[in-house]
């Protein structure tokens, strides 16, 4: 069976108006400004007000990358919002996105792989395209981690910040789309990042809220030290199997965790800034709507032209890696 080339040919991006800084932080728990920034390089993120949900960011998000994408919502024919944060655990977060964006054609799904949520559903609804099943997908990555922060905990509450982040899919020419793919996982890492409580394992009890076990629990070291690995491993595999070297990659787009962990990557590449695209000092990291965020502002920067291969690549809880090689363009 010969399969389609898929491409990326809208995107979209949604944050709060609400900016919180290290200078806020500060005054909430035992930081500093210049721990902060020299330990992640994040300055400042954004929070979404009480009364939001997370929905309300991927209907803002799916909405500019359909009207970028020149598509009509009916012709919209699969839905993937990856999210650990969906506005409830059910109905999907999919599904209030299909009703409010007018989808009426669409199937709708939510999708769990925390950061790299968003290249797994790149990923996902590139198959259904290339198969030739569906024509047009939408896959938005959306999360208020703000929700699950532990604002007493200072070693996470410094890091998170809330956002969403869309593509839309179609076919596109030969040459042009996603090259290539790598999705990883290591269970044997669950225990470094997790919500422990609020699930079928552990119900919200009264014990849970007291035990503070409905906030995001994460061994740092652990966590950074796979991601160094992770990100250096999933970079090389995706770029062999496109056929493509790290000189002939235009622009990297790395999940936006830490400063440190994006430098380290780029010393390891031999990557100038020119070739790298980093916002966390503006946003912190925004989970599953890290990677979307990126390529949608790096396109409003003038920073993607036709043509350009580009490298996302992600990691997260679970844990979980993802990467994608991509030729820019229709
Ligand atoms: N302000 C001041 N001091 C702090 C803070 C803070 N916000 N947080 C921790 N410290 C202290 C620690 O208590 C420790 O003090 P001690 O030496 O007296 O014990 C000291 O700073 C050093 O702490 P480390 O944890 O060793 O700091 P490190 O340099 O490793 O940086 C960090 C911590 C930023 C969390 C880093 O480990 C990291 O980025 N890890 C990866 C995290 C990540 O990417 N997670 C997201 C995964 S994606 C997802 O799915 C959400």
């Amino acid at each position: 069976m010969s399969l389609r080339p898929v491409g990326i040919t809208g995107v979209g991006k949604a944050v709060p108006e609400r900016v919180l800084t290290n200078a806020d932080l500060e005054k909430m728990v035992d930081t500093s400004d210049e721990w902060i920034r020299t330990r992640s390089g994040i300055r400042e993120r954004r929070i979404a007000e009480p009364h939001e949900a997370s929905s309300d960011y991927a209907i803002r998000a799916a909405n500019e990358a359909i009207a970028k994408a020149g598509v009509k919502p009916e012709e919209i024919d699969l839905i993937v919002v990856a999210t650990v944060t969906p506005d409830m655990p059910f109905p999907s977060t999919a599904c209030i996105v299909q009703e409010a964006i007018g989808a009426k054609r669409a199937a709708a799904f939510d999708l769990s792989a925390a950061c790299p949520g968003w290249i797994y559903g790149l990923v996902m609804a590139q198959q259904t395209i290339a198969s030739g099943l569906y024509n047009c997908a939408l896959v938005i990555g959306v999360d208020l981690l703000s929700r699950l922060t532990d604002w007493e905990d200072r070693s996470t509450a410094v890091l998170f910040g809330d956002a969403a982040g869309a593509a839309i899919l179609q076919p596109v020419s030969e040459g042009r789309g996603i090259l290539a793919s790598v999705l990883g996982s290591e269970g044997a890492g669950a225990c470094h990042l997790m919500l422990p409580a609020g699930g079928s394992r552990s119900p919200a009890t009264q014990e849970t809220v007291a035990n503070r076990l409905h906030y995001i629990k994460m061994n740092g070291t652990e966590v950074y030290k796979f991601a160094v690995r992770a990100m250096n491993e999933a970079t090389q595999q995706v770029l062999a199997k496109a056929g493509l070297t790290m000189d002939q990659v235009d622009l990297f787009i790395p999940h936006q965790a830490n400063i440190r962990i994006i430098e380290g990557a780029m010393k390891r590449m031999e990557l100038g800034p020119e070739r790298v695209m980093v916002n966390l000092d503006r946003y912190g990291n925004t989970s599953s709507a890290s990677i979307g965020l990126a390529l949608t502002e790096a396109l409003e920067q003038g920073r993607v032209k036709d043509g350009d291969n580009l490298v996302l690549v992600s990691f997260g809880a679970g844990l979980v890696w993802g990467a994608v090689t991509l030729r820019w363009g229709r």
